[in-house]
């Protein structure tokens, strides 16, 4: 049964929730589901705004068809060809042949490749460029390019009728409907932010620039109604968003504050991260969060290591090397193109400590992360010069913190 819900008079969400899904595009945990949204406006012509994941594509077509009445659509509007967007995209031309197909010429391309099959016409595409518009009567539809956001052929579509701006991936959030169409609806808080922020981090977190320039367009829009891909749809607090959005692609930390994330094997290694916390806090440092690193997936943590200003690794000494789990998440973070931050590291070594040695190779090949002395060496548990060691790293960090 049909589940479409209007936006505007005339412009209506048909997308859907899956809550049965574990991992988002088979890599990220997403325990709250997630949301894969489609928009119809009617108008003197119909056009649909991308389509949904195959796994809701039965209530995709159920919301579409009582959207439509006995009306046909005339336009789909490709925005982004992933196929958590476009994977219902083949059946849709096979149910309305007469369906054109409103994308730019990278689009077309990957169009080809996902559905090799497909009989489309070269007529029944329509090419758009940048600024270019199209009329559906009333509502005036004009197209921007967003490459990188988070394909290359990534665009969004602004109604310049309702100020409604379909962002793609942008301002999309892991978590599957919690009842309310819209963010207000839900009580959506501050906290809130968290899967808003693991969601961008880790889907767009590398481009920075290029989400830098969609917001340099998006400044220019008079924007009532911000439609992502995923997640609710925003009609209060855009500033707010929008605002996030600028310090997540800039690379500037939310908060003062610092992320301690340890690997550690029977104990010695967590045993420093926690005193190294407690010294913090006896600084008056309020905001501190530990992780284990093996135990928390690197989503949460590439997501807190965008949030905070600071950052601490405590590494085993694991094969020579820093522990694998401690690998995954500084390369994550040096894949996501994290930077900007003030880094203290914590190494251990039962015989030959080379930990410190690796992480800060890999830090020292990103951009501008400030590593602070003192290197805290362990020999497999703290001992009393490892406490001069990290009360003179909580000092540091907590000077630097104050600056
Ligand atoms: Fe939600 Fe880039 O796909």
């Amino acid at each position: 049964m049909q589940t479409f819900r209007n936006i505007t008079d005339n412009i209506l969400f048909i997308g859907g929730s899956d809550r049965r899904i574990a991992l988002f595009e088979n890599a990220y945990p997403v325990p709250e589901g997630i949301t894969y949204n489609s928009y119809v406006i009617l108008d003197e012509k119909i056009a649909i705004l991308d389509t949904v994941d195959a796994s809701v594509s039965t209530l995709f077509f159920d919301n579409l068809e009582a959207a439509l009445g006995e009306r046909m659509p005339d336009y789909v509007v490709v925005n982004h060809m992933e196929p958590d967007h476009c994977a219902t995209l083949g059946e849709l031309l096979l149910r309305y042949p007469e369906l054109k197909i409103v994308c730019n010429a990278k689009t077309k391309t990957m169009i080809a490749q996902f559905f090799p099959k497909a009989k489309i016409d070269d007529a029944q595409y329509v090419l758009v460029k940048e600024g270019e518009s199209l009329s559906l009567g009333k509502h005036e539809l004009q197209f921007y390019m967003a490459p990188m956001v988070h394909w290359p052929e990534v665009m969004v579509t602004y109604d310049a009728t309702d100020k409604v701006l379909f962002s793609a991936d942008a301002f999309g959030t892991f978590g599957a409907s919690k009842g309310g169409l819209f963010a207000d609806e839900n009580g959506f808080s501050e906290a809130d932010f968290s899967e808003a922020r693991r969601y961008y981090t880790n889907i767009v977190g590398k481009y920075g620039v290029q989400v830098l320039a969609l917001l340099k367009k998006a400044a220019g829009l008079d924007i009532q109604y911000l439609c992502p891909l995923h997640g609710p749809v925003w009609r209060e607090n855009i500033g707010a968003f929008i605002e996030k959005y600028t310090l997540w692609a800039s690379y500037t930390p939310e908060e003062k504050g610092v992320m301690i994330a340890y690997a550690s094997i029977y104990g010695g290694t967590e045993n420093a991260a926690e005193i190294l916390a407690s010294e913090l806090s006896k600084r008056g440092v309020r905001n501190v969060e530990i992780f284990d690193a093996s135990k928390i997936h690197p989503s949460y943590l590439v997501s807190e290591a965008f949030r905070m200003s600071h950052l601490v690794f405590a590494s085993v000494t694991y094969n020579n090397d820093m522990f694998p789990a401690m690998e995954t998440l500084l390369l994550d973070l040096k894949a996501h193109m994290l930077k900007n931050r003030t880094v203290g590291l914590i190494q251990n070594g039962s015989w030959a400590p080379q930990s410190g040695k690796h992480m800060t190779e890999i830090l020292s090949s990103m951009t501008n992360m400030d590593v602070r002395e003192p290197l805290v060496t362990l020999r497999s548990t703290v001992k009393e010069e490892n406490l001069t060691e990290l009360k003179a790293l909580a000092d540091e960090i907590a000077k630097s913190l104050a600056e």
